[in-house]
């Protein structure tokens, strides 16, 4: 069964249908041990999840649990200790083009315009640019860019920065997208609008979308799923349906529903801010 991208209000029952669709990821019994000199370090424990194609799936954790490491694993960037990832019915074993990274900076190429870093990931696949051109110019229209496709960088703030990153992170068109607290390094008021424009690029594309984050209110606003990850090493606590409609909009995170399942999140937390 394949499940149709969203177009317009989605009902819960839709999240049910991506959450039960076809694992795109399926991240079995995953365990990670760094050796360092101080000895060795376990960052994630025999952790299992699976990601619906065409779902959105947050990962909340405390700091230090795992979550970039679960990403890096994912990526095919860094080989796990023990267990399996499995990406569209192929196993991970290194990087692949049906993945897209978004990280929590936006690591743009200074010396490139915003339409060559949209690019890179053209170039490193090895296919033709010339082919990607209004892609990339559809994907800058999409994140409110278009005007700034001959800019550098520097010439752009924080959030347009991440903006271009997160254009980058589509232009091969992965099935996957995995971001890292992107929008963590933002002001409060470019994180809601770019939270809004993540939805709205979603329900646009319809990719498989994981989403780290510390924020509650970023991760009930988003995902179909919420994932809490406990103290390193990162073990699976819990996993919390988020049964509201679609789009989300900014009365959403006033509304009773929303409160209630920040509320069912914060319970997995202590006063600080670590979770049990
Ligand atoms: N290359 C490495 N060598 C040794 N230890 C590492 C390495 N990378 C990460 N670690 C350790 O693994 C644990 C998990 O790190 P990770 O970066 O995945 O955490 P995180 O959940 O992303 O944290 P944060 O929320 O602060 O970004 C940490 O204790 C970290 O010190
Ligand atoms: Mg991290």
């Amino acid at each position: 069964m394949s499940v149709t991208p969203l177009r317009g209000t989605a009902a819960p029952a839709e999240a049910a249908a991506r959450r039960d669709a076809p694992a795109r990821l399926e991240i079995r019994d995953l365990s990670v041990v760094y050796a360092s000199r101080q000895g060795n370090v376990k960052a994630l424990d025999r952790l299992s999840l699976s990601v619906g194609d065409g779902e959105f799936v947050a990962v909340l954790g405390p700091s230090g649990c795992g979550k970039s490491t679960l990403l890096k694993i994912v990526s095919g960037l860094l080989r796990p200790s023990g267990g399996q990832v499995v990406l569209g019915g192929r196993p991970v074993v290194g990087p692949r083009p049906d993945v897209g990274i978004v990280f929590q900076q936006p690591t743009l190429l200074p010396w490139k315009t915003v339409l060559d870093n949209v690019l890179v990931p053209i170039r490193a696949l090895r296919r033709p640019v010339a082919e990607y051109q209004d892609k990339a110019m559809d994907l800058l229209r999409l994140t409110g860019l278009e005007r700034f496709a001959g800019h550098y960088p520097n010439e752009l703030s924080g959030g347009m920065q991440q903006r271009v990153a997160v254009a980058r992170g589509l232009i091969h068109d992965p099935a996957l997208l995995l971001m890292d607290e992107p929008f963590a390094a933002l002001d409060a008021m470019t994180r809601e609008r770019m939270t809004a424009e993540l939805q709205a690029i979603w329900m646009k594309t319809g990719k498989s979308v994981v989403f780290i984050t510390h924020s509650i209110p970023e991760a009930v606003f988003l995902a179909d799923r919420v994932v809490v990850l406990s103290e390193r090493p990162g073990r699976l606590l819990e996993t919390i349906e988020i049964d509201l409609p679609r789009p989300r909009r900014a009365q959403t995170l006033g509304e009773p529903r929303f409160a209630a399942l920040c509320n069912r999140l914060r319970a997995f937390f202590s006063v600080d801010g670590h979770a049990q």
